[in-house]
């Protein structure tokens, strides 16, 4: 089967355009576009590009009704031709994946080494100070969320719907799927084809509303 690979819409439009789809058709997503919108996803920038996300792809329907009775039984989750279950790996500061991230870089041509002596030593201390977060599960879910959130526009790109998920019992979905102990559960992704009745727009505060000026709480304004 021939499969249009070119994006549907452009990026404006598919941001605008995206909704958290509550209802699927039983489509399936061609196996190029599934490819696409993971390879494109993890293409997220993450801290010291230690890359903590980690996604199981639920397919089979008797594992979607499993995950499904872990979610509170949204419907999405048995209705989706794909579940993915976002993960974060807190094991991701550990020496191997360091090593790891620095021979990515070298193969990458960008790897020095005063560089590479610079993140064996700094990533430690950050994990041990953690000063820009309070636990590791805030740290996994701040990176895994950004890839999840590149994920939902290259699928409405493609014209492939997503609805991103909380409503779950993580300890359940744990034991379910098998995710270990220093794994923690972001979220959710159904994807699939948006079905009958579309959700609807529920509008956005206006940016004077929600940023600010040099500090907290300022007037906004551009110049
Ligand atoms: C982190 C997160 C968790 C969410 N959890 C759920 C959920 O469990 N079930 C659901 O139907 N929608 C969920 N949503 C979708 C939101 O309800 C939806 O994004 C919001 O109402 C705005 O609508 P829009 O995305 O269509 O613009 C979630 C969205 C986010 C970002």
């Amino acid at each position: 089967m021939f499969v249009e690979m070119q994006p549907h819409v452009g990026l404006i439009e598919a941001i605008k355009q995206r909704r958290a789809a509550r209802a699927f058709k039983s489509d399936g997503i061609p196996e190029v576009i599934l490819q696409e919108i993971l390879q494109l996803g993890i293409q997220a920038p993450s801290g010291f590009n230690l890359q903590p996300w980690r996604f199981i792809l639920v397919a089979e329907q008797a594992n979607k009704e499993k995950l499904q009775q872990c979610a509170f039984n949204q419907r999405q989750v048995g209705e989706a031709p794909v579940v993915l279950i976002c993960c974060g790996d807190r094991r991701v500061s550990n020496k191997e994946n360091i090593a790891s991230v620095i021979h990515l870089g070298e193969e990458n041509g960008m790897m020095t080494d005063s560089y590479a002596n610079y993140m064996r030593s700094s990533i430690p201390e950050f994990f041990t100070n953690h000063p820009s977060f309070g636990t590791m599960e805030a740290w996994t879910n701040r990176h895994t969320m950004l890839a999840v959130a590149h994920m939902m526009i290259v699928a409405k790109s493609f014209g492939v719907d997503s609805c991103p998920m909380e409503g779950f019992v993580s300890t359940q979905v744990k034991e379910a799927f098998q995710i270990p102990e220093a794994v923690d559960v972001c979220c959710l992704l159904a994807l699939g084809y948006a079905d009958e009745p579309l959700k609807q727009y529920g509008g956005r505060f206006p940016i004077d509303q929600v940023c600010f000026h040099e500090s907290y709480g300022e007037s906004f304004k551009l110049s």
